[in-house]
């Protein structure tokens, strides 16, 4: 992809999943890596791990990679995330804003609020703040800058199971349209990207139940879950140049299950 050698990107809750194959994706383009992790350091070292022994995608990789740690919905955490990013690289040109968290509630009620509060702070006071710390950080440097959004198809699809995540990524939608027109004039792009169901440890539970995870594929058109790196490729292009006119945006990527496949059934 042109445009991220050299580039600084940080991704939060990059020590697993999606995030991981983000930060594997953006160092084979040669940028520069912040991973931000949140409890595990050895999580985070494996992806620096893997981030070094990949194969390069552009001429020399020569992009460093450094490790954060710190909670999404401390504001203090975030101002030491992009601090150490800047000590560290000069500047940040790119935030993925990946970290989430899901918890399902099959009983008839909603969500204890307790478990509505800690969702809404990680998938959406984590990702207001970051967009703040990094939208002051690129008006202040008065420089061109990317902000991506991972969200779901549940940005869109209702999931009744889990309705204090689904009003996340709602939310999620409306901010990457909101502020990508706040500060298109500034030269900023903002875009999503909505998964489908990818193999990764936020899926461990049913996936390793071979009905449950014969149910989920039964509703992806594709016939099949998604990897990481499949989430990876988009989030390279629309942080990329080649992606320089698109803004506001959210893409899912999900295997065709938000196109109502119940009605090959018709
Ligand atoms: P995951 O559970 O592997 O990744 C979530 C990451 O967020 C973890 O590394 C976790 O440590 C981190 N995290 C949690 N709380 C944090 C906090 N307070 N501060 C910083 N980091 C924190 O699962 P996955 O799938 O990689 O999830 C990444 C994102 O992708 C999430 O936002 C999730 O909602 C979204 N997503 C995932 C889908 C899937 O099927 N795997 C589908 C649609 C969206
Ligand atoms: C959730 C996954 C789920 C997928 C499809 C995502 O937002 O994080 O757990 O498999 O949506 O329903």
């Amino acid at each position: 992809m042109q445009g991220l050698k050299g580039k600084t990107v940080v991704i939060t809750g990059a020590s697993t999943g999606i995030g991981r194959g983000i930060a594997v994706r953006f160092w084979q383009e040669g940028a520069n890596v912040v991973i931000n992790y949140h409890r595990h350091p050895q999580e985070a070292e494996e992806t620096q791990r893997q981030c070094l022994a990949a194969k390069c995608l552009v001429h020399g990789c020569e992009g460093k990679t450094l490790l954060v740690q710190g909670d999404v919905s401390k504001e203090d955490d975030v101002k030491a995330l992009f601090e150490k990013s800047i000590d560290a690289f000069g500047t940040v040109d790119v935030l993925v804003n990946n970290a989430g968290i899901l918890k399902e509630f099959t009983d008839e009620m909603m969500s204890p609020v307790e478990d509505y509060d800690r969702i809404m702070a990680v998938n959406l006071r984590g990702f207001y703040l970051c967009s703040d710390a990094a939208v002051r950080h690129f008006t202040g440097q008065a420089k061109p800058g990317v902000i991506l959004n991972i969200s779901s198809v549940h940005e869109t699809m209702p999931y009744p199971n889990c309705i204090p995540y689904a009003l996340s990524k709602a939310a999620m939608g409306n901010l990457t349209k909101t502020l990508a027109l706040k500060y298109a004039s500034k030269g900023i792009r903002v875009n999503g990207i909505g998964p489908g169901a990818i193999d990764t440890p936020i899926n461990e539970g049913w996936m390793a139940i071979p009905e449950e995870r014969q149910k989920v594929e039964s509703y992806i058109p594709l016939g099949r879950i998604g990897k990481p790196e499949e989430i990876a490729s988009l989030a390279a292009f629309l942080a990329s140049d080649e992606a320089s006119y698109i803004t506001g945006q959210t893409y899912y990527a999900d295997g065709g299950m938000s196109v109502y496949p119940e009605m090959l059934k018709m």
